[in-house]
């Protein structure tokens, strides 16, 4: 039978990059989740699977063998829950062979952090298989550590939301704090299907930082304010100040550099729609943007953005973070 655990993806609302030097970021987790089974082997293999992506492995003394898709993707996916495996294993005090199976309903590498829920899922799903008690702060901690072999220098701000659900306000050096979020945040949320790396991304907007320091510093300074006075509109209900604030949220990053064609398609597709507001989010580069809207105009901005050529959802937010669906 084995167990199956769950995690959300998410949407950052206000803050993406900027979180990576410190400041403070706005996240939502969403009604999309990942979904990992686990089950004991008779053998010492791990072995994993990805029902979307088609690809499917083993790792057996350290050398990983190709079942299924292309190697080289399967590795790149699987070394990071490898690692999250490995660290359950490591507090449980011996070792065991394992089925890992992850299905999701998050498109991959698109801003939603998958890579992060699947981390989430899948150590909560091998600790309660083995009986291990394990504390949502040591979930975090150990998807936390798995994202640093997916991105290189995340905030964390994707394994936090994945893991305790809600909205949060995150930042690198305080940690995460619940938001007071009354009212409902109605989101169209439209992915370009361009496919990008959180890598490249950040590192280019390191690259822009360390070129001009005079000119990004104060971004990241407008950014703060930005996340500060979207704290009191999340507790207000006001829906036309976020609004603003996510225009004026993503002429930032569009500044940095990671908007791109695709996504200021659909941007301008949802404004002119009727948004309130609209930006990428996540990384940029492809992946998903995210648009506003009053629940009346819910249904224009989501037919806009499909006439654009987007693959829009509406997303809701969702208080569950990562949870056991089946001992
Ligand atoms: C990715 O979802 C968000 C970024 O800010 C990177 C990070 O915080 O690790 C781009």
């Amino acid at each position: 039978m084995g167990v199956i655990a769950s995690a959300p993806a998410k949407v950052i609302l206000f803050g993406e990059h900027f979180v990576v030097y410190g400041e403070p970021a706005i996240v939502l987790a969403i009604d999309k989740r990942v979904y990992a089974k686990v089950e004991l082997r008779d053998d010492k293999r791990l072995y994993l699977h990805s029902v979307n992506l088609n690809i499917a492995g083993y790792f057996e003394n350290g050398i990983f063998k190709i079942e299924q898709g292309d190697a080289k993707e399967a590795k790149l996916k699987f070394e990071p829950l490898k690692l999250t495996v490995e660290k359950v294993l490591e507090i449980h005090g011996e070792s065991a062979g394992l089925d890992v199976e992850v299905n999701s309903t998050v498109p991959v590498a698109a801003g939603l952090g998958s890579s992060a829920a699947v981390a989430a899922a899948v150590t909560a799903a091998v600790g309660a298989l083995l009986n291990v008690k394990l504390s949502k702060e040591t979930v975090f901690r150990i998807s936390y550590e798995a994202e640093k072999i997916v991105h290189g220098t995340p905030s964390g701000v994707d394994p936090a939301i994945s893991t305790f659900g809600g909205s949060l306000l995150f930042q690198m050096d305080t940690g995460f704090k619940p938001l007071d979020v009354k009212a409902d945040v109605p989101l169209v949320i439209g992915y370009t299907g361009v496919e990008r790396s959180t890598r490249a991304q950040v590192a280019k907007v390191r690259d822009l930082k360390s070129k001009y320091p005079r000119v990004v510093e104060p971004m990241m300074r407008v950014a703060r304010e930005i996340v500060l006075r979207a704290i009191d509109a999340l507790k207000e209900g006001d829906l036309e100040t976020l609004g603003d604030l996510m225009n004026i949220n993503h002429a930032l990053l569009y500044g940095l550099g990671v908007s791109d064609e695709s996504l200021e398609w659909l941007i301008r597709a949802a404004r002119k729609a009727g948004a309130l507001g609209a930006k990428l989010t996540g990384a940029g580069g492809g992946g998903c943007m995210i648009a506003l809207a009053e629940n009346g105009r819910l249904e224009e901005v989501f037919e806009a953005i499909q006439r654009a050529g987007g693959m829009p959802f509406i997303a809701r937010k969702t208080d569950e973070g990562v949870k056991i669906e089946r001992a």
